[in-house]
């Protein structure tokens, strides 16, 4: 096993053998998710907090079912009852839970960069489970075993990233792992959505749909993220499905083949048509959930396996705390 890191926090740091790394010990999660029986003793006896300072169904449910099958205990925090509601700050709820010597943290923040702050200030290992519109490593690594399952390999295809660009953190650690992988990747949305110095990644730009999906391999549509908008950005939900939204006749400019992904939670009828979602011909949505699961048993596992090397090092030399 190539990745040797003490946190995951973004897709940046990691390089090609690393992401395929933890790609292909997800593989074999799939296969255990799909038994019976689906218990591993990977992270047994270890300590797992989920700290969710935004709202989330997939991710939460995920890793706290990741955690589950590999043996950790598992706490969910509840942010909306906890004493951030009483001013506590970021790194002070993070110290608090550091001293009950959790093994693994993962943390959902709204402020971009706050997960990477609070990583330094603890002794265990920490997972992003998105920040802001910084990174969503995860979602991206799930999307990618997604993209690899589907076309059998995870380079030279061409993915149009479509919709909100500019407000998603799936976007950007997406378009920074597509982008490792030697992939072309087109960003596909109105000029008001699309990040600034969105073409330094080497990406497409398209604001016309149908020129943007024309023979695209993945078709991946986001959501309007509209807690992240103050106002202005789009024309109306009508107009912008008009232009922007997933539909059949869109759809028909991409290769035939071509599979459709959002990483949910969807807005029907506003970025993607109900129907395309639902076809099992098209659609990898439930698939990309599937795979999410797997991911974060594989990335919580190989953490896990760093820590305890590295715990070992510091006994061996005396200096564990
Ligand atoms: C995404 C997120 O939270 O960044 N959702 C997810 O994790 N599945 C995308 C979104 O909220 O639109």
């Amino acid at each position: 096993m190539t990745f040797r890191a003490r946190h995951l926090l973004g897709i940046e740091p990691l390089s090609p053998p690393e992401i395929t790394s933890i790609l292909d010990l997800a593989d074999s999660y799939v296969d255990l998710n799909r038994r019976t029986i689906k218990h591993s003793d990977a992270l047994s006896g270890m300590t797992q907090i989920n700290m969710f300072f935004e709202n989330s169904t997939r991710t939460q449910s995920s890793f706290e079912l990741a955690g589950k099958r590999l043996g950790a205990d598992v706490m969910n925090m509840s942010m909306q009852t906890s004493s951030v509601k009483k001013g506590e700050t970021l790194i002070d709820t993070a110290l608090t839970l550091n001293a009950m010597r959790p093994d693994l943290l993962v943390v959902r923040h709204p402020s971009s960069g706050a997960v990477n702050l609070l990583a330094e200030k603890v002794n265990c290992a920490v997972l992003n489970a998105g920040d802001g519109r910084h990174e969503h490593p995860t979602q991206a690594l799930l999307d990618a075993l997604t993209i690899r399952r589907a076309k059998d390999r995870l380079h030279r295809l061409t993915v149009a990233i479509c919709g909100d660009i500019a407000h998603s953190r799936v976007a950007r650690s997406n378009l920074i792992l597509l982008g490792k992988m030697e992939n072309r990747i087109r960003l596909v949305g109105p000029a008001t959505l699309m990040p600034a110095g969105a073409a330094e990644f080497g990406c497409e730009i398209y604001e016309d749909m149908r020129e943007g999906l024309k023979d695209a391999d993945v078709v991946m549509m986001l959501r309007l993220q509209k807690e992240r908008m103050d106002g202005g950005f789009i024309p109306s939900e009508r107009e912008y499905y008009h232009r922007w939204g997933l539909d059949a006749d869109k759809l028909a400019h991409a290769k035939p083949d071509a599979i459709v992904m959002h990483p949910g939670p969807m807005n029907r009828g506003v970025e993607i048509d109900g129907t395309i979602a639902d076809d099992i011909n098209r659609s990898v949505i439930q698939d990309q959930v599937e795979m999410g699961v797997a991911v974060r048993m594989a990335a919580m596992d190989l953490l896990a396996r760093n820590l305890r090397a590295e715990r070992g090092r510091a006994l061996a030399e005396g200096t564990y705390v």
